[in-house]
């Protein structure tokens, strides 16, 4: 079957230039065999249709990019139109990182709209992208995580170091060691990273990043485990996208040397956390070890570069992938919002609407 792709990439996220590699990767990927249109979300929260054949530097000051610009339709034939023409798409990729493409707001506007779409749906992306709420949901279920606090707490204290993070964040952006009171409620105060709020949790130094890809469809599986080589303390946003040509280039043990029971005791949570928050597409946990103590640190629900690398000595290419992420897509059960059968009763029966509300 010839499909017709949209995929989605940029939008108003600090993450909007990474989301623009994945998008092009996915591009390029699914055009050798798929009618591909490239759908760019801009910075400023417009959409345009671009050009298949863009590298990323095109993205870089190009008028051109804003001369087809798209409008989305609610109502009477919904979807993305340009010039009053419908964009046919039989599915979304979405290959947007952090901000509403990730958030569950893309995934509520697609719901609304009837297209079906990769990835996450709208409740599991707002959870994994509210680091509290994520939190939470892990240790109401007993699952190891690092205890944190919202900054707006401020009857907490500090002991040692600790770790402050943008309560919606991503790409280690807006993530810094504090070790006092005052510095935190400084950073928070002056930059517009955690204006939707914020968490701090303890530093956990001499920490091991563990990093798996995770997927349902055609069956429950994982990825080889990653372990990226930080540059410093963090696994900053300079070792993930800006050494080693970004992305796919940035440093790593693949598949990580790790002791069997260790191995065991990933692959026991993911498929405990998979049940609590079923992966659609492939998210990407993130593991922290410290000290022989592995904690879930978060789950990427569109991780960079979809996570396609993470399988690279396995028996699937990176085409196969995200056919096997559209495939699922297309046979999802999506909400299309319309219900039958409302009997108005409460509507007949209300003559004096004044009364009967008041
Ligand atoms: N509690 C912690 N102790 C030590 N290092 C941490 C801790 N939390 C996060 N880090 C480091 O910071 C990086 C970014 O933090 P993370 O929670 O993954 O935020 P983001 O959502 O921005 O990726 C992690 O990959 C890890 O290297
Ligand atoms: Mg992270």
């Amino acid at each position: 079957m010839n499909k017709k792709i949209g995929v989605i990439f940029g939008g108003p996220s600090p993450e909007h230039d990474i989301s623009i590699l994945t998008g092009l990767q996915s591009v390029r990927i699914l055009s050798k065999k798929y009618d591909v249109t490239s759908l760019y979300w801009s910075k400023d929260n417009n959409w345009y249709l671009v050009e298949n054949a863009y590298e990323s530097v095109d993205f870089i000051n190009n008028k051109n990019l804003f001369k087809k610009k798209l409008e989305l339709k609610f109502n009477d034939d919904p979807g993305f139109y340009h010039k009053r023409k419908k964009i046919e798409l039989d599915v979304i990729v979405n290959s947007c990182h952090g901000g509403p493409g990730e958030d569950g707001s893309i995934q509520s506007l697609l719901n609304l709209l009837g297209i079906k779409y990769t990835g996450p749906d709208e409740v599991s992306a707002q959870i994994c992208m509210d680091k509290y709420a994520f939190y939470t949901l892990m240790k109401e279920n007993d699952l190891p995580v690092i205890d944190k606090t919202l900054v707006n707490n401020q009857n907490v204290e500090f002991q040692g170091n600790q770790i402050l993070k943008p309560r919606f964040g991503g790409s280690s952006i807006g993530v810094e060691i504090v070790n006092d009171r005052k510095t935190l409620n400084k950073l928070v105060e002056n930059s517009d990273l955690y204006t939707q709020g914020a968490v701090f949790e303890k530093f956990l130094e001499n920490s091991i990043d563990l990093l798996v890809g995770v997927r349902n469809y055609p069956n429950f599986e994982t990825s080889e485990i990653e372990k990226p080589i930080k540059s410093d303390t963090l696994f900053t946003y300079t070792d993930k996208y800006l050494e080693n040509g970004g992305l796919e280039g940035s440093k790593r043990e693949l598949p990580a040397t790790l002791d069997k029971n260790l191995e065991t005791e990933i692959l026991n949570l993911v498929e405990k956390i998979n049940k609590l928050i079923p992966t659609r597409g492939i998210f990407r946990y993130d593991f922290l070890l410290h000290n022989e103590n592995l904690y879930i640190n978060e789950i990427n629900t569109i991780p960079g570069s979809h996570a396609l690398y993470l399988w690279k000595n396995l028996n699937n290419s990176k085409f196969e992938l995200l056919d096997e992420m559209i495939n699922e897509a297309l046979t999802s059960k999506f909400n299309n919002w319309s219900i039958t059968g409302s009997d108005g009763i409460a509507l007949k029966s209300a003559k004096e609407i004044d009364s009967k509300l008041g």
